[in-house]
């Protein structure tokens, strides 16, 4: 009994580990420049402090120019501006090493002895040159997302014809999440390759896009950014219907967090627009936007938060950009730990082709149901790396990755996973018990992985409650088992398509029933996730879940999916005569509920654990509980 209070109590730890709270993010570096002005300038309620009374400025020859007819529309902060006839730069202390935002505000206005709009100059950072022959016509902001690994950031402007100019600049430390050095899939003509050390690139921000919204201010952003809506960029609006949640996304560990993206990006989206009747009931929503120049790369990140479905596990689509595949059959409750309206954000590389667009599709899954088939996006991002244009080569790797098991959102899922436990258990007692062999990399293999988040879940869960790696090599099953046992993957073989994924059913070579996860290809789940799954559902398996494992064999047999009354038939024959009847009737009670068609029918993690509990109580006291190496040691 106390193992298993032990046991709940990690998995309820986790649970709540993974629900992070709200605190609003304040940069390390956060310097804010009125540039050709001694006074400060106040912008969405940020004060830019004025550069002509500054440390920042270097010496050197330049003029505060001020617009003597501002636009009443227009900030304050553009009401003036630096102008330089020869080299100027600003200098700004670094007090965080890391990856800093840098914003540059041009506003052209005439003045007596300068029209800004025919200015024409260079601007380099810490040497690295971000703007080059650059001329304003309109009000704009550049904005560059870059590592900073020195004491100082020097902004370096060099006229390249008689003058140049600059309105206002922000220098500001970015969140440790922002952008992480993790693999990130190259979506393209050639093999799927990854992409490695974004974050040591330079990136410029060329679009962001708050998918089915409104526009959202500096004052409104958690990075004061700006985000405008899609509806420009729309190739077929009849194609798209906005979706709107009230309710503040549920942000985990692991998926995006609000410095990623604020609430509002996350509670608006575009979803297919079903209702015109006549669209064909498969279609793709798609979105162009301008990005220039041919062969250069890009970060494009797509954010997502299913505002839309009902229940788990319904919501199937497939992304594409520019006509090739990104990501197939999208699962975002897989991805979100099961949590509905949870936000989430996947980086892909793309190379701009001769089109001078960047194309972005997003269309239902052929594992969706047709009555269900839908299609959600909820923002975009698209950065230019700059002065990138060689694609360096990532490593190959195997793409795919097979798992035994995982959470699905219940009781069957946990079944499930205990019956794979207990059998990678057997499996590898079998092995032992023939000859040592060495270790297969066909076993588990790390999946690639697209973005930033799920390597902090990794590290943050892992430190809490897993007992380390060497679980997982326990319980590792050579690939070559796992396609035998699936007849290479055999579609027919796949039980449960669209509430459950890809799950197969399979039968090992000692005639073992299992069922098996194969991972979707490019999926963010990578092994760490996976991993801290198996930690927690290995570490329930004790006790009475060993039952549950002859529940989950033959589930529809079992109910049958049970009204017969045949329910002690197909108890494990183990098992039969050591279970009490209260207690069995109670364990079926909670199986039958959670595997209830609509998720939203099903019980919540803690109602399945309270209902064992009590499952559990009514067997205890006296009888023995069986565990799972008992099992396994009554094998002859
Ligand atoms: C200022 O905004 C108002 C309302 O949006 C608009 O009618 C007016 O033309 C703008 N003025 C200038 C100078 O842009
Ligand atoms: C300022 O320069 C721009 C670009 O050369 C030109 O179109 C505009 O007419 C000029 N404005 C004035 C007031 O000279
Ligand atoms: C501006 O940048 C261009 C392209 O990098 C370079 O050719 C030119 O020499 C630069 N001009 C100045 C004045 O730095
Ligand atoms: C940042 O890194 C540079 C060089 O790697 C080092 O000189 C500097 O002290 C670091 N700054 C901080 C604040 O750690
Ligand atoms: C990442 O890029 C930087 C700059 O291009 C380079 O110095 C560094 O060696 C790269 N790191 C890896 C692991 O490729
Ligand atoms: C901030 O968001 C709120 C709620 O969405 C909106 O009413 C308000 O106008 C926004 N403020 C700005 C400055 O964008
Ligand atoms: C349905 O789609 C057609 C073209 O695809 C479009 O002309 C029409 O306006 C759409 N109707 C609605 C109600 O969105
Ligand atoms: C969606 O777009 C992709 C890429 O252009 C294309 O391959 C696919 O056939 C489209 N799907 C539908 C249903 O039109």
């Amino acid at each position: 009994m106390d193992i298993q209070i032990h046991h709940t109590f990690s998995l309820l730890s986790l649970l709540s580990l993974l629900f992070a709270p709200t605190v609003a993010f304040a940069p390390t570096d956060n310097y804010l420049i009125n540039c050709g002005s001694n006074s400060n300038a106040l912008d969405f309620s940020r004060v830019f402090i004025g550069d002509s009374t500054s440390t920042f400025l270097s010496e050197g020859k330049s003029i505060a120019l001020k617009n003597q007819n501002p636009s009443p529309n227009l900030s304050s902060l553009y009401s003036n501006a630096r102008v330089f006839t020869s080299e100027l730069s600003y200098k700004f202390h670094i007090n965080k090493n890391g990856t800093h935002l840098v914003r540059l505000h041009f506003s052209p206005f005439v003045s007596q002895s300068y029209n800004l709009s025919t200015a024409i100059f260079n601007v380099s950072a810490n040497g690295f040159p971000i703007l080059s022959h650059f001329s304003v016509k309109h009000d704009d902001l550049r904005e560059f997302i870059m590592m900073v690994d020195s004491k100082s950031l020097e902004i370096l402007f060099n006229p390249a014809s008689e003058f140049g100019f600059v309105s206002a600049i922000e220098v500001i430390s970015a969140p440790d999440d922002l952008i992480v050095d993790i693999d990130t899939k190259f979506v393209g003509p050639s093999e799927i390759k990854e992409y490695k050390n974004i974050s040591s690139h330079v990136l410029e921000t060329l679009h962001r896009i708050n998918v089915g919204g409104s526009k959202i201010t500096p004052f409104n952003d958690t990075l004061w950014r700006t985000w405008i809506p899609d509806d420009d960029f729309l190739v077929l609006k009849s194609a798209a219907k906005r979706a709107v949640t009230p309710h503040t996304p549920n942000y985990q560990k692991g998926g995006a967090s609000r410095e990623v993206a604020p609430d509002n990006v996350y509670m608006t989206a575009q979803q297919m627009n079903k209702n015109n009747l006549t669209m064909s009931a498969k279609f793709n929503i798609t979105w162009e936007f301008p990005v220039g120049s041919h062969g250069v790369l890009h970060l494009v990140r797509l954010h997502f938060c299913d505002i839309v479905s009902i229940s788990l596990n319904q919501l199937f689509f497939d992304v594409f950009i520019n006509g090739f595949s990104a990501y197939r059959d999208l699962d975002l409750s897989e991805l979100t730990f099961h949590v509905l309206a949870s936000p989430y954000y996947i980086d892909f590389v793309v190379k701009s082709d001769k089109s001078g667009f960047m194309q972005i599709s997003i269309g239902p899954s052929e594992l969706s149901s047709p009555l269900r088939a839908n299609a959600i996006l909820n923002g975009v991002e698209i950065m230019k790396m700059v002065n990138v244009v060689e694609l360096e080569t990532g490593s190959k790797r195997g793409s795919l990755w097979i798992i035994v098991v995982s959470v699905l959102g219940g009781i069957a899922a946990i079944c499930l996973a205990v019956l794979a436990v207990v059998i990678a258990l057997e499996c590898r007692k079998k092995k032992e018990k023939e000859k040592p062999k060495p270790v297969e990399s066909m076993g588990w293999v790390p999946l690639p992985i697209n973005g930033g988040s799920s390597y902090s879940r990794f590290s943050e869960v892992t430190a809490n409650v897993s007992p380390g790696p060497k679980l997982f090599f326990a319980l590792k099953i050579p690939f070559s088992d796992i396609q035998y046992a699936t007849n290479n993957f055999d579609k027919s073989l796949i039980i449960g398509s669209g509430g459950f994924g890809m799950v197969y059913k399979g039968t090992l070579r000692d005639n073992t029933k299992v069922a098996v996860k194969r991972s979707v290809p490019g999926s963010r789940q990578g092994l760490p996730e996976f991993q801290t799954e198996i930690t927690v559902l290995s570490k329930i398996r004790h006790h009475h879940l060993v039952s549950l494992i002859g529940y989950c064999e033959e589930q529809s047999e079992r109910i049958l999916r049970h009204k017969k009354g045949l329910l002690k038939q197909i108890i494990d024959p183990k098992l039969s005569g050591q279970i009490k009847p209260k207690s069995l009737k109670k364990f079926v009670e909670t199986a039958e509920k959670c595997l209830a068609e609509y998720g939203i029918d099903r019980p919540t993690m803690g109602d399945v654990l309270w209902n064992l509990e009590h499952a559990l109580q009514l067997q205890e006291p006296g009888t023995r509980t069986a565990s799972c190496e008992d099992s396994n040691l009554n094998e002859p």
